[in-house]
């Protein structure tokens, strides 16, 4: 599993002004949480920004998906990767999870998630990859790669309509503060955190972009983005902020991104699963 130790202890600093040593998840796995943060307010709410989005870029990219979204064809395949046999134990997914998928439906919805087995937050991606090792002795696909997005997309599309419903409670709390501490925390040679963009000018344009404000933000990846002229995923859109702000962006599934991953599902709680997404 891949950690950031370095990132993790300035969040820790930043978050509680000392860290205590150690290997980084032992701090967390402490029942005190890392919190003190003063979260900024909503600069606008939502309905007030998708009239912002209308007025900025009109219909477009709704019309475009509404045609087509080029992710269906990727969601297609991971249907097809879905039930190919792969691995030392002669299984697909479809031998442990139904021939489609029907033991997994609306599983997406509750994730990302606290995981006792590994000690901290478990995200789909990171899970499709550990049942291909543990339960089909498969190799585990690289982040990011076709075959993986495509098998998240159709995992997670078998959640689509259900609201979003991650917790934060008992031993998962830690690790939201932390996702928290993180996105507050300032960075990159313009020194800014995600949140003085996504919460507290949300709705102001920065250059020629609309910022949006973050209720949205984690229900529809993988999607598709024109800018990319492809699919990705969610943490392929933090690495891209982390750059934006000339910061260094961290591995894909990396404990911070997945800390990360909740906090932001977790301003999500209640808005359907809507895959794959169409962005500008
Ligand atoms: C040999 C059986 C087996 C195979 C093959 C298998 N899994 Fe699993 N999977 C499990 C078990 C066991 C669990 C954990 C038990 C649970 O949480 O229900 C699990 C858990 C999951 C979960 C989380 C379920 C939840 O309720 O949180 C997902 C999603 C998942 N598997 C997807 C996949 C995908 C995608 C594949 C193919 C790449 C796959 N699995 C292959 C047995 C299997
Ligand atoms: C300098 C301002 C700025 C900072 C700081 C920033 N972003 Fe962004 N972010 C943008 C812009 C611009 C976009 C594209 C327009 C939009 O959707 O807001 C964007 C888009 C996103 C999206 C995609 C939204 C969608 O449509 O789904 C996510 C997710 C995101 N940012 C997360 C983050 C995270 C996490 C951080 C901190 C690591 C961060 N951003 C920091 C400017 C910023």
């Amino acid at each position: 599993m891949r950690r950031c130790f370095f990132l993790k202890k300035m969040v820790l600093m930043l978050a509680m002004g000392a860290l205590a040593a150690g290997t980084g998840r032992g701090a967390f796995a402490a029942p005190a949480s890392v919190s003190g943060i003063q979260e900024y307010k909503q600069n606008i709410s939502t309905q007030e920004y998708e009239k912002r989005y209308n007025a900025v870029y009109g219909k477009f990219t709704g019309q475009m998906a509404e045609q087509g979204n080029p992710a269906d064809f990727m969601l297609d395949d991971g249907k097809d990767l879905f039930k190919k046999v792969e691995g030392t134990t002669g299984k697909s997914c479809a031998s442990c999870h139904g021939e489609n998928g029907e033991k997994l439906k609306g599983v997406a919805a509750g994730y990302p998630k606290y995981d006792p087995a590994i000690k901290g937050i478990n995200t789909m991606a990171l899970q499709i990859n550990r049942c291909r090792k543990e339960n089909m002795g498969a190799p585990e696909l690289k982040y990011e790669s076709y075959d993986q997005l495509a098998l998240e997309l159709y995992v997670k599309s078998l959640s689509n309509g259900v609201p979003i419903k991650v917790s934060i409670d008992g031993p998962a709390r830690p690790f939201y503060e932390a996702g928290k501490a993180y996105y507050y925390m300032r960075q990159g040679q313009l020194n800014m955190s995600c949140a003085i963009c996504h919460v507290k000018y949300a709705g102001h344009m920065i250059r020629a972009n609309l910022l949006s404000n973050n209720r949205h933000h984690a229900d529809h990846w993988p999607g598709y983005r024109l800018k990319w002229g492809k699919t990705g995923s969610l943490q392929k859109r933090f690495r891209g902020c982390n750059k934006k702000v000339r910061a260094k962006p961290l591995p894909f599934q990396c404990d911070t991104y997945r800390d990360l991953e909740l906090y932001l599902t977790y301003q999500a709680n209640g808005l359907p699963v809507a895959v794959p997404g169409f962005r500008m």
